[in-house]
């Protein structure tokens, strides 16, 4: 134990709803090492904000131990707290006052001297427009402004819930850019995602769950770094699959559409091409969080999950990123 910043055994939690007993979080076994971007990923309604939330003392636990920087929480929370910057609920500002006014407000009640609200707009990139109203700014603004808010006191881990839900996708880019750059300065991020692709651009390491249950965890690269899939365009689908196949390439025809596993497609080129078959089009499809699921559930049994629920529950809104 100990390397690890956030622990937690056999994490449990039951909701009780006007439909019957949910589990939201199912004997979760999280390990989250010490420094740089740790995702933790899965689909919506898989139990990442309730985790984040008994993490953070803001719901308890059915059962389970918890433990942050080695301390055994919630119990040792108020020790390791001041270390912790959070962005899981919408941030609350004030409209009217500037960026910087609402960070100096904050800076100000927390006791960190003012000099650190210049640091950390740098830091998140919104220098040039500290000065507008909160109101005016962009979903995108928000959110960073909500990251600085955290950076404040200078926090070793930052947990952030899905930080770039509902954002354009300049304001994702930005939002990205931001939390790499915490990750390399040695800040330990969780970062809360159901978006493969952006836990393979910014995590080294991630903990993929699913309905409640931890599916995987490790160094990206293992986990969703399998070779590529390529979907090809061939005016005879089935014919060309027959070539790669006798050619030694792992190829299938899917849906009327062919689609090989390689690392080096320009093989692909090269058979069909031999062959006399001509690509209109070859396209690198992008391993979709349902396709990594699949595998790593297969041969395991979701089933005993009966008394779950099956949908989101959409009685309820903590503020925690729905859909
Ligand atoms: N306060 C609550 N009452 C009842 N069910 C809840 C509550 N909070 C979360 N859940 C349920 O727990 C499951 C996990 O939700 P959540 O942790 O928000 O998932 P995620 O953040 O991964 O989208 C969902 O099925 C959700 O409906
Ligand atoms: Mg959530």
């Amino acid at each position: 134990m100990s390397e690890m910043v956030i622990e937690t055994e056999g994490l449990h939690k039951v909701f009780r709803t006007r439909r019957g007993t949910g589990y939201a979080v199912r004997d979760l076994n999280l390990a989250v090492p010490a420094g740089g971007v740790h995702g933790f990923l899965g689909p919506n309604g898989s139990g990442k904000t309730t985790t984040i939330r008994m993490l953070l003392g803001l719901a308890a636990p059915t059962r389970g131990r918890m433990r942050l920087f080695g301390r055994d929480v919630p119990h040792h929370l108020p020790e390791v707290l001041p270390r912790i910057g959070a962005v899981v609920e919408s941030p609350k500002f004030a409209p009217n006052f500037s960026g910087r006014q609402n960070l100096q407000l904050l800076a100000g009640t927390i006791g960190v001297p003012a000099t650190r609200v210049d640091e950390v707009l740098e830091t998140v990139s919104l220098g040039g427009r500290d000065r507008d109203r909160f109101r005016a700014y962009s979903l995108g603004m928000k959110q960073r402004l909500a990251i600085a808010a955290t950076l404040l006191k200078d926090p070793d881990l930052l947990i952030l819930d899905e930080p770039t839900n509902g954002l354009d996708p300049s304001g994702i880019r930005e939002i990205r850019e931001t939390i790499r750059e915490l990750g390399g300065r040695g800040v330990t991020v969780l970062l809360s995602s159901h978006i493969l692709a952006e836990v393979q651009q910014v995590c080294d390491s991630a903990t993929i769950i699913g309905r409640g249950r931890m599916l995987a965890s490790g160094r990206v690269d293992d986990l969703i770094g399998a070779g590529t899939t390529w979907r090809v365009g061939v005016p005879d689908p089935v014919s060309a699959c027959g070539a790669l196949t006798a050619a030694g390439l792992t190829s299938r025809v899917a849906d009327g559409r062919l689609v090989v596993e390689t690392d080096a497609p320009e093989s692909v080129t090269r058979v069909l091409a031999a062959a006399g078959i001509y690509l209109t089009e070859l396209v690198a499809e992008r391993a979709d969080l349902e396709s990594v699921f699949l595998q790593l559930t297969e041969g395991t049994s979701l089933d005993d999950t009966a008394t779950r629920l099956t949908e989101p529950d959409t009685t309820y809104d903590e503020g925690g990123a729905p859909a």
